[in-house]
């Protein structure tokens, strides 16, 4: 007999009446005093549990049904009928029922039916699935994870594989993991160059980002995204950062800052209509748990223009608010945290576009623009969250480029093969990183970014 999963056992209506098959684990177990056990079963396949109602008279009611706790996985045969007074109208009347697993001392069981602290789920990383919070991130990252292949695919754009592992640091900020096969066995001491005895011959890190590489490629096929996991080694231990996330970088040949702005308002709304649609009930389920209404929250996204905003604009109402901040800020200092949240959530009340920043407190590849102080460059602000985009036209002229790679000190021999790029047939171009965690905390409601990814890693915390 086939399995059905409890989705499709909620989706197809012909069902009823039917014998069915399935398999999950038990949510909750309640006896009547009439003879009947209900049982809630569980198979991650949606956010529901189905109930099933077990008559004493089976086979194994005493020796097994009666001792099932939360956590045990089971096979059950029965019929699907209609049920009157729930929420949910089908439940299963069970034919048989087998234990496939138990749980091994119940009591010390952490993923109890009841509502735990995020926190407390953290440490149970390995069981935290399970949880209906974690099993909602889940699918509802999932669900995403497609819908960005599938915008790109649709919008014209190829997917590049760029490296995970690179000699050069593309946001130039040393936040670099280095990669290294020495030890203390293989180290020649005598030798003065440990460097050409390592595994490459040359220093190299995880990248902080697939950029450069993708560029190369939309200097051929002209839209082109890479979708994977990035490193960053910064010692940042808030709720926002991430040691290893996950980023979606489109690039685009011949296109402007203002056109690339445009592209990711569109692909960020296409993104959060695409979970309405097809995650309604997850979000339903984040409302209630945040009390909050992340429905009403989400239609705002999509339907109200992201205001854009010049950086220098930015820096003159801080400042006419300055009393609000720990520290006054001044044109050609980056934002903090505070200025953030203080413009997308209290001044604007509204997702955010900054549009051209100073040029040196933004990495090299940015295209300079007329006056000379700033570069073309955006980042796009979620309110409760921060920055979650953030991205710039690139400098197609090689003798910019050349004075910005010594302005910051990079060894332009490095970058002989991004110079080129330059050197035959530029083109302008622009892209931006999306940090799909900090989507997924805009979307959830998710208040820790730990909390949006299976196992994260931060500083101090490699466990799983
Ligand atoms: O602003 P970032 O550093 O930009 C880049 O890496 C560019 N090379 C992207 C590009 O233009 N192709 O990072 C882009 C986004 C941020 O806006 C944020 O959403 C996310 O990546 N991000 C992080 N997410 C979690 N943990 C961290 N430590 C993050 N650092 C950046
Ligand atoms: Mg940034």
């Amino acid at each position: 007999m086939k399995i059905l999963t409890i989705k499709e056992i909620f989706k197809k209506k012909t069902l009823i009446n039917k014998k069915i098959f399935i398999k999950g684990w038990v949510h909750t177990r309640r006896d009547s005093k009439k003879g009947f056990s209900f049982l809630n079963i569980y198979d991650g396949s949606c956010i529901n549990s189905i109930q099933i109602i077990v008559n004493n008279k089976i086979k194994n009611y005493k020796k097994d049904v009666l001792k099932l706790t939360t956590g045990c996985s089971v096979s059950v045969i029965g019929i699907i009928i209609n049920s009157i007074g729930r929420e949910q109208n089908i439940e299963i009347k069970a034919y048989s029922i087998k234990v496939i697993g138990w749980i091994n001392n119940p009591e010390t069981y952490p993923i109890s039916s009841k509502k735990h602290s995020m926190n407390f789920l953290r440490k149970f990383s390995h069981l935290r699935p399970r949880s209906r919070i974690i099993g909602s991130v889940s699918r509802i990252r999932h669900t995403l994870s497609y819908e960005i292949h599938n915008f790109m695919n649709k919008n014209g754009f190829y997917w590049i594989s760029t490296p995970l592992i690179t000699s050069l640091d593309t946001e130039g900020s040393g936040n670099m993991f280095n990669i290294s096969t020495l030890n203390e066995n293989n180290i020649s001491y005598k030798d003065k160059n440990l460097i050409k005895n390592n595994f490459f011959g040359k220093e190299s890190f995880l990248t902080v980002s697939g950029q450069l590489n993708a560029e190369s490629y939309a200097c051929a096929l002209s839209k082109v995204y890479t979708f994977g996991p990035t490193f960053r080694a910064e010692k940042s231990n808030t709720r926002r950062h991430l040691s290893e996330f996950w980023m979606i970088e489109p690039e685009i040949a011949f296109v402007s800052l203002n056109e690339i702005i445009l592209f990711a308002e569109n692909m960020l709304k296409y993104l959060v209509t695409s979970i309405l649609n097809q995650r309604e009930d997850e979000i339903n389920f984040f409302s209630k748990y945040w009390k909050i209404d992340l429905i009403y929250r989400l239609n705002k996204f999509i339907n109200d223009k992201f205001i854009q905003i010049e950086y220098s604009e930015v820096i003159k109402i801080l400042q006419k608010n300055y009393k609000l901040f720990n520290k006054n800020i001044r044109w050609g200092e980056d934002l903090f945290s505070e200025h953030e949240r203080f413009l997308s959530e209290k001044y604007f009340n509204s997702t955010i576009i900054i549009k051209n920043f100073p040029k040196n407190i933004k990495a090299f590849y940015m295209r300079l623009n007329d006056d000379n102080k700033t570069v073309a460059s955006l980042d796009i602000i979620s309110p409760g969250i921060g920055e979650i985009v953030g991205g710039s036209q690139r400098e197609e002229r090689l003798d910019f480029l050349d004075k910005q790679i010594n302005s910051f000190k990079l060894c332009k021999k490095n970058y002989w093969w991004y110079r080129d790029l330059r050197r035959y047939g530029t083109v302008p171009h622009s892209g931006f990183g999306l940090g799909l965690e900090r989507l997924i905390m805009t979307i959830t409601g998710i208040k820790n970014i730990r909390d949006t990814i299976p196992f994260p890693r931060t500083p101090y915390n490699i466990n799983f």
